[in-house]
């Protein structure tokens, strides 16, 4: 009963409430552009680019961090202020924006190598024909390939556990260094 009229509250603050939201969201998309990038393309070191990521990825991920299974020093106190709202405005708001896309490739050769390893680990099995992702499974075609590399090692490490069934950490476990190096590669250039 109590869901019920709460979810009733919540729809109709959507209905009445939409061009403050719009602005709401806006405004707090501005602090995470300090650091994802201005058109939430990232122009800095181990920072992903946002835009064009999952709507449900990317609530996920603020939920993990939120909880505290996901740990990231720069994240931690962004996060700690977010409602249930903020992070499904978050999540939709990005998700809307022009996806990252590939810088051009200096190194084809090793892109070839991580084409090989990709096709080879079945990546694209759960990320995708494109790697563009799906649902909870990130997009990871033109992501910064320094953050690539530092999020394989993340699981491949235990560092970083994700959702669902782990999925991630019995992919990476067997990956060598110079597999993540080709891999990351050759998606940031895709
Ligand atoms: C002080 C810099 C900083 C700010 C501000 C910031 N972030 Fe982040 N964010 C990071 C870093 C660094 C990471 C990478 C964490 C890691 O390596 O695990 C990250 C990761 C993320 C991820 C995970 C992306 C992925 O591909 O897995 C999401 C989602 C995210 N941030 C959303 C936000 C949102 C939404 C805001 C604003 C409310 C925000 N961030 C503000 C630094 C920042
Ligand atoms: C069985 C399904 C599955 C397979 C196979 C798989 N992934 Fe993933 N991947 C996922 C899921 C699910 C996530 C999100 C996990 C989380 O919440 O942290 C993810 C996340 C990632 C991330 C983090 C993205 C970000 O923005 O932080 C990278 C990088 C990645 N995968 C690369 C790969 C590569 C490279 C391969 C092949 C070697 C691969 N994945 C194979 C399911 C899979």
């Amino acid at each position: 009963m109590r869901n019920l009229s709460v979810a009733l509250a919540l729809g109709a603050a959507f209905i009445v409430g939409c061009p403050g939201h719009a602005a709401d969201v806006k405004e707090k998309a501005e602090v995470c552009k300090g650091c994802h990038g201005d058109n939430a393309i990232s122009q800095m070191e181990n920072i992903p680019s946002l835009a064009g990521q999952l709507d449900q990825y990317i609530q996920w991920q603020l939920v993990y961090f939120r909880a505290g299974s996901r740990k990231n020093e720069q994240m931690q106190p962004i996060v700690e202020d977010l409602g249930n709202e903020d992070i499904r405005n978050l999540g939709a708001y990005f998700a809307a924006m022009q996806p990252f896309k590939g810088t051009p490739d200096d190194n084809p050769e090793l892109s070839a190598k991580g084409k090989q390893a990709a096709a080879g680990r079945r990546c694209a099995s759960c990320h995708g024909d494109n790697f563009a992702g799906t649902k909870a499974v990130a997009r990871i075609a033109g992501q910064r390939e320094d953050y690539l590399v530092k999020a394989l090692h993340d699981y491949k490490s235990g560092a970083r556990v994700g959702g669902g069934q782990a999925a991630m950490a019995d992919v990476a476990y067997p990956l060598s260094d110079e597999e993540i190096e080709a891999l990351a590669h050759y998606l940031a250039h895709l």
